[in-house]
């Protein structure tokens, strides 16, 4: 369909604004109101974006439309994982090399907006890389799912008939669990849980499940449905429960992001005094002191273990997110899990003991390298590729790692040099290229800017200056 008589159709259909309706804000926001634009096509829904909240609507239409994928297959494909697309918000695809695992080298795909990130975790992954590199383990890889609900009978009663219950939920999920099962996997425990004491009548199905390679959220999700039909059914048709109230009420059947074993460890340690050079103010066993303390301190106070954690996070969400999975899912969980005896803590932990330094990141990942975005979305298929096609329990340990070198570099320049410097040589370069800055004027400006506070007036003032257009330059 021509755009233009699709968007015109569609503008009809829009709500009028009636003579009497004098009021300029309502009539704004009229304007701004529309039904059915989920229905128009993507050039239609961005026109409309475009003519109802821009002053120069044709100019964003070609900016937006320059982000459209070249190839459109392609486009398609990345227009179908969600919903009403109107362009493709594009984030630098970065790679930090260098990170050596359990002996094996690897280039780790990064996607994130932030600078100093990738670098910060290169340089980490280097100095490792020479004590020994990371180590890693997987703990556990159990994911969790709830059935929520309510039971007004005899509490005994369910407790009495739950073995034959949970037969009955099994095998009816059995069709759905075979393929799982085949790939070594399924369901594991059903649990009954009685949370009556915290509200009315409130009863829970704690299910665990092996998801092998997939995060399994699917998986998870369509079982959960099925043993919330499976109870109500069983209420319904038991026999001696004839003259119970047999009032079951599935309240909800949900997958929990919270996954506390579906665990990794990830440490690095040397002796202190290979330690030596991680700072050139400090010597080996000083450096140890201070950054063992800085995560100290990030375990007592939650105002610093927010900030430490976010650091550890800038590393793992790039990877998850390079790797195309779901970074919602991984932070809840991460941040669930520093607070599981009540108080949020740091994820990292540092020792100094018998003269062996070691730092180390404990933290539940559900990661799949298989299903969801892995393989559909062509960078995430890359991401995996280039990091040889790991299973879910290789790439868990990929990424703690990265969150783990990650938190090294943060609180080893926080604890040395402070983090501003990294970030400002980043915010000179960036400001710099927002000024078109030849290569000549950026190793000037570097020059230049070496003991000086960059600001983006500051810059401005001094490109000016080189390029003749200012006389000198502001104190
Ligand atoms: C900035 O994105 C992350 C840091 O603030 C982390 C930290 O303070 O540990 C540098």
């Amino acid at each position: 369909m021509n755009i233009e008589s699709e968007y015109s159709t569609r503008i009809e259909e829009s709500p009028v604004v009636s003579s009497e309706d004098s009021d300029l804000s309502k009539q704004e926001m009229q304007k701004k109101t529309i039904s059915g634009f989920s229905k128009l096509s993507k050039r239609a829904k961005l026109r409309w974006v475009a003519e109802h909240f821009f002053t120069e609507p044709e100019a964003v239409i070609r900016e937006l439309k320059s982000f459209w994928h070249g190839d459109e297959q392609q486009q398609k494909v990345i227009d179908d994982f969600s919903e009403n697309t109107i362009s493709n918000f594009v984030l630098p695809f970065g790679i930090a090399p260098n990170l050596k695992i359990n002996g094996k080298t690897y280039a780790v795909p990064m996607v994130i907006e932030e600078s100093s990130v990738v670098a910060a975790a290169s340089s980490a992954m280097k100095f490792w890389m020479n004590r020994g590199g990371f180590k890693a383990e997987v703990i556990d890889t159990q994911k969790l799912g709830q059935v929520h609900f309510s039971w007004s009978g005899d509490p005994a009663t369910l407790r009495e008939l739950f073995p034959q219950i949970e037969a009955k939920l099994r095998a009816d999920a059995a069709p759905l669990s075979k393929n799982m099962e085949a790939r070594g996997g399924g369901i594991l425990h059903v649990e009954l849980l009685d949370l009556t004491d915290e509200e009315a009548d409130y009863y829970q199905l704690k299910v665990s499940f092996e998801t092998c390679d997939s995060m399994g959220a699917n998986f998870i999700n369509s079982i959960l449905e099925q043993f919330g039909k499976s109870l109500q059914e069983f209420v319904a048709e038991f026999p001696a429960l004839k003259d119970e109230e047999r009032s079951v009420e599935i309240i909800m059947a949900i997958l929990s992001n919270y996954t506390p074993d579906c665990l990794v460890r990830t440490w690095v340690e040397c002796p202190v005094e290979q330690l030596e050079g991680a700072c050139k103010d400090l010597n080996a066993a000083g450096f140890a002191d201070k950054f063992s303390k800085a995560v100290r301190i990030a375990r007592i106070d939650p105002y610093r273990a927010t900030t430490h954690n976010k650091g550890i996070f800038n590393g793992i969400d790039a990877v998850v997110l390079a790797t195309g999975n779901d970074f919602r899912a991984i932070e809840a969980c991460g941040h669930t899990y520093a607070a599981k005896d009540g108080q949020y803590r740091s994820l990292t932990q540092c020792e100094v003991k018998d003269g062996i330094f070691k730092f180390w990141l404990d933290i539940p990942l559900a990661i799949g390298t298989v299903g969801g975005l892995t393989k559909l979305h062509p960078l995430a298929h890359r991401s995996l590729e280039l990091l040889g096609n790991p299973n879910a329990q290789e790439l868990m340990m990929i990424i703690a790692a990265t969150g783990l070198a990650q938190n090294f570099a943060a609180v080893r320049s926080l604890v040395t040099t402070g983090i501003q410097q990294g970030h400002m040589k980043m915010h000179l370069l960036n400001i710099l290229n927002h000024l078109g800055a030849t290569e000549q004027e950026v190793k000037d400006a570097i020059v230049h800017f070496k003991d000086k506070v960059v600001s983006f007036t500051a810059v401005r003032e001094f490109l000016d200056w080189l390029r003749g257009k200012a006389p000198k330059l502001a104190e």
